[in-house]
């Protein structure tokens, strides 16, 4: 059977296809290309990209200032491979009915313009969430919203929080029946070393990273131990946290090329757009995490 499989491998090689070097040149741009992880990129071969981690509704935060910022926002975003973006506007305690209508009103708004892309691309609501004494009240009364309505509540902490800070208010969140996705896990002082990462996952939080840092953004440094954690499969999702088209862009298509090439293939579509398609039906990713 060996031998049959190598003698046709030969009769192709003898062929006149395989002596063509115009042929030849194009498979081997193929094969870099895939190994390089560019070609693994094309259209035809990724599903939907989710960004499950963006500000991109029109005056309503530190984000996307005004329509029209948006519509250049989601422009980037279609430019990117984006297909789906979850709005994430900050949410501290004491929002006002006022500033909740609005927010409501920025989403229909940046829904209605993300439906005339090209590709389309599909809005749903959340909040990034300030984590305080009030977050979970916040929650419950329904002012503060969790990834489209699911128990998934994306939480943002200060960034010298230290580890006992954040694993007590992960138990809180789980123990009022939330999963707490948290929010550029990067950042915090107290999630700096794997084990810290590993002990916060165990309890059920859900790991975000920025899509800035894989290229990056925060240094060298946090670039390889953000690696080092994808590599331990202790990421769950990957998000562009865009704030505007300046600075902070809704950019992901670089970070995913990284990931395809440092990583893997199949991690990169497991954080990126496996993981937050079950996040937006509320599907448990816990246990299915890992490479
Ligand atoms: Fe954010």
């Amino acid at each position: 059977m060996v031998k049959i499989q190598l003698k046709k491998s030969v009769d192709k090689y003898n062929s006149g296809l395989y002596n063509n070097p115009a042929c030849i040149c194009v498979y081997f741009l193929c094969s870099f290309l895939r190994i390089t992880g560019v070609y693994s990129l094309d259209k035809e071969e990724t599903r939907v990209v989710i960004d499950v981690h963006s500000h991109i509704l029109p005056g309503v935060d530190d984000g996307s200032k005004n329509p029209e910022v948006s519509r250049k926002m989601l422009e980037i975003a279609a430019e990117e491979g984006i297909e789906a973006i979850i709005a994430t506007p900050h949410f501290e305690g004491g929002m006002t009915e006022k500033f909740l209508s609005r927010r409501e009103k920025a989403f229909e708004l940046t829904s209605a313009m993300a439906a005339e892309m090209d590709p389309p691309i599909k809005m749903y609501l959340g909040n990034e969430i300030f984590y305080g004494e009030s977050a979970i009240e916040a929650l419950e009364n329904g002012t503060a919203n969790t990834l489209n309505g699911t128990d998934y509540a994306l939480v943002e902490f200060p960034v010298y929080s230290e580890f006992s800070y954040i694993e007590k208010a992960i138990k809180n969140l789980i123990y009022a029946g939330y999963i707490p996705v948290i929010a550029h896990i990067e950042r915090y002082e107290g999630m700096k070393k794997k084990y810290q990462v590993e002990e916060l996952k165990k309890h059920g939080a859900v790991m975000q990273v920025n899509a800035s840092t894989v290229t990056g953004g925060m240094g060298w440094g946090i670039k390889r131990y953000v690696l080092k954690l994808m590599k331990a499969g202790l990421v769950d999702l990957l998000g562009t946290d865009a704030h505007g088209v300046n600075r902070r862009r809704p950019e992901i298509r670089e970070a995913l090329s990284v990931i395809d090439k440092k990583v893997g293939r199949e991690y990169r579509i497991l954080i990126s757009e496996e993981n937050p398609e079950k996040i937006l039906r509320g599907e448990n990713i816990s246990g299915k995490v890992g490479i």
